[in-house]
């Protein structure tokens, strides 16, 4: 086990395996792991129970700056909650995601919470994986590594509608919309300066997460 206390990076689009990666990755190398995806989706969520118009930007942000969040970090018990009640599920269906990009596209709603992340990466003793889309250029620019997973889109529609069980041509085409909206925001056909892209078309879980041990190894040997 490679002894580690720093930050690594992993961005990219939808459906390129970042969550089990990352997920993965931190458990062999007893770090924490945050899936910042999931703090939008839960910022999303919180929006569409509040029933404020998706019009209402000014109300967005304070329903978002008001709602109290948690997000654990320890790799097997990742959990997602609003005031308290785990919300892991709703996060994922169909409605939050329909409406992600568009909150996550608010500047103020991201400032909010990329302070959020930036203090639950400060807090992080025995290093921390952290997964999204702008976390190489923005979140985290000084990560000790940063990685951008991307796979063709076939294979990212055939994964995430393997692990949700919906149509494929309905996700590919969902996959599709997401990141054309995403990319008003973020980056996420592009990788951050300084990363490292792995392309997982060809790679199952194992193999990804061998290839980013020996990235972090020369990394932190410098060879
Ligand atoms: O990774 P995901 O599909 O759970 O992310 C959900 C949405 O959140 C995605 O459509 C874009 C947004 N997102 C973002 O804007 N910045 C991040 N760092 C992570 C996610």
């Amino acid at each position: 086990r490679t002894e580690f206390d720093g930050v690594i990076a992993i961005d990219g689009p939808s459906g390129s395996g970042k969550s089990s990666v990352s997920r993965r990755l931190a458990t062999e190398l007893g770090a924490a792991c945050l899936d910042t995806g999931a703090m939008y989706r839960a910022a999303t969520l919180a929006v569409l129970r509040s029933a404020v118009s998706l019009t209402d930007t000014a109300t967005i942000i304070k329903v978002v700056e008001d709602t109290g969040f948690e997000f654990g970090t320890t790799p097997e018990d990742r959990y997602t909650r609003i005031e308290g009640e785990n919300v892991d599920d709703a996060i994922r269906g169909p409605e939050v995601t329909a409406h992600v990009s568009a909150v996550s596209g608010i500047p103020e709603v991201r400032r909010h919470l990329i302070a959020a992340q930036r203090a639950i990466i400060a807090d992080a003793a025995h290093g921390i994986v952290v997964e999204g889309r702008d976390i190489g250029e923005v979140v985290a620019p000084d990560a000790d590594l940063k990685i951008y997973l991307t796979a063709d889109p076939a294979e990212r529609a055939k994964r995430r509608s393997g692990q949700n069980g919906a149509d494929l041509a309905a996700t590919a085409a969902d996959i599709h919309r997401r990141d054309t909206a995403d990319a008003k925001t973020t980056r996420p056909h592009d990788a951050a300066p300084g990363a490292v892209v792995v392309d997982t078309t060809h790679l199952d879980l194992d193999q990804v997460v061998t290839a980013l041990h020996e990235l972090l190894a020369h990394k932190t040997t410098g060879t």
